[in-house]
């Protein structure tokens, strides 16, 4: 196993998240044109190569076959008069309607926004088409572009899929304030609008998707999912569960938060994943303009690992499930056990593990304690309070009710800077990012996960912590 914290390691290593994923070089924010074709899952993001803060947008590009390990692939996208790139998705044109396929295979497009308010002279923001004829390895720009006409202020961030029931391309497009559009094509290239909803508190990089009801394709919704609430302020992306009926979105439920944790931002789910996966990927935001700002580190930003939602019922109606893709166990060292049994105040579950990525699968009676807590060297990064059923990630804390045989059970995804932390069955969810800054002063020598609990001992009836194996 790799030791990530060795002293000997440059520092830029050392604080490049291990199996989250990070551009090389530069700036990223939002993903965008998420799509699978041909054994490839394609990953674009907004990204400025020149720097590690936002500047102008380009979409790099990344490839992979497994949704774990990724490969940078030349730049797909560059900024031109029309505007710089913004966000945006991507498909295959099974049916060739758009016409710009050749020798009888599927093009690939990618839809984007041309920022013109970002380049000399200024134009309005307008929406744009963009085209793969080799399986999406390289991306022309369609010269008819824009594609759609500015409708209002910095309108943006087009999600586009192929609606079978009336044979046309959907675009949803977030508009302006709390309002998002949908527009309609017959071949991708000449875009109407069909109507406008608004989902209060929402904004930014919405996705339309149909899903079946606990696996029932005869039963149903639709799920409108935007990339932000209250942006800035540490907020999730929402989702609304509804109808559509190729014309109008009606919302029947919701604005719900994807996740109870924090800074979780720009989500976009896979277009034309293998057998109907609905995958996910998530920008993680932070307060402090990035994921990795440290000091000579040549890129900022990372994405959560990709998640599979699924549409469920519970106690409390339909929501969404949401677990990290089964592919990232294959990730993971061999385990370090636990031997089932009572851990006491004072005890330190695990010591002496020198890898600061795991995998943590445990399962815990909390008896008469009153905390459990893990903390990788100084930072606790999960924090349960048994008394008041309340989880703690890093600093945010939310409502966790223990799972009804009275235990706690819980899979921690830790890397460098990021914490993800999940119930049974996906169906609770907490994440968040902390700035490795909070480690640079640490002695590298100490243990680094440890597991302690307060005010009586639990039983411990499982406990398996896989460190990762880095995907670079
Ligand atoms: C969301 C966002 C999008 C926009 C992009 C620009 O983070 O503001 O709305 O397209 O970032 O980088």
């Amino acid at each position: 196993m790799e030791n990530t914290m060795a002293n000997s390691k440059p520092r830029r290593e050392r604080y490049r998240p291990q199996y989250h994923f990070s551009m090389r070089q530069g700036w990223i924010n939002d993903p965008n044109g998420l799509v699978y074709y041909d054994g490839l899952y394609h990953l674009f993001c907004q990204h400025y190569p020149d720097d590690t803060t936002w500047g102008p947008m380009h979409w790099s590009h990344a490839v992979s076959d497994d949704l774990v390990h990724w490969k940078e692939q030349p730049i797909a996208l560059f900024p031109d008069e029309l505007g710089t790139c913004f966000s945006g998705s991507a498909a295959v044109d099974w049916h060739n309607t758009s016409g710009l396929g050749v020798d009888g295979r599927p093009p690939l497009l990618a839809f984007y926004t041309a920022a013109g308010d970002c380049v000399e002279p200024p134009k309005p923001t307008t929406q744009a088409l963009a085209f793969s004829t080799d399986s999406g390895r390289t991306w022309a720009k369609f010269d008819g572009n824009p594609v759609l006409e500015n409708v209002i202020g910095a309108n943006r961030d087009p999600k586009v899929f192929w609606h079978e029931p009336t044979q046309r391309w959907v675009m949803v497009l977030y508009l302006d304030v709390n309002t998002f559009g949908l527009f309609g094509s017959p071949d991708a290239r000449t875009w109407q609008e069909l109507s406008r909803f608004e989902v209060p508190g929402n904004c930014e990089c919405p996705d339309l998707f149909e899903m079946p009801v606990a696996g029932d394709e005869s039963r149903r919704k639709w799920i409108f999912l935007s990339g932000a609430g209250q942006w800035g302020e540490g907020d999730c992306a929402r989702y609304v569960i509804g109808s559509f009926d190729g014309v109008t979105f009606t919302a029947e439920f919701g604005p719900i938060p994807i996740e109870d944790g924090a800074w979780n931002y720009s989500t976009q789910t896979y277009s034309d994943a293998p057998d109907g996966r609905r995958i996910f990927v998530s920008w993680s935001s932070t307060p402090f303009g990035g994921a990795c700002v440290l000091p000579g580190n040549p890129f900022n930003g990372q994405y959560r690992v990709p998640w599979e939602l699924s549409l469920v019922e519970t106690d409390v109606g339909l929501r969404l499930a949401r677990q990290p893709v089964d592919e990232l166990t294959t990730l993971r060292e061999a385990p370090l056990q636990l031997p089932a049994g009572e851990l006491a105040p004072g005890d330190h579950a695990v010591a002496g593990l020198d890898s600061r990525s795991f995998d943590i699968e445990c399962v815990i009676d909390p008896g008469k304690a009153t905390s459990i807590r893990f903390r990788a060297e100084a930072v606790e990064i999960v924090c349960y309070d048994v008394t008041s059923q309340t989880m703690r990630v890093l600093d945010r804390e939310h409502s966790w009710p223990l799972e009804s045989d009275g235990t706690l059970t819980l899979r921690i995804l830790f890397d460098v800077n990021c914490v993800e932390v999940f119930g049974p069955r996906g169906l609770k969810v907490m994440s968040s990012v902390y700035s490795p800054k909070t480690l640079e002063n640490q002695d590298e020598t100490k243990p680094l996960l440890s597991v302690g609990v307060t005010g009586g001992p639990v039983r411990v009836d499982q406990m398996n912590v896989y460190p990762m194996r880095s995907i670079w």
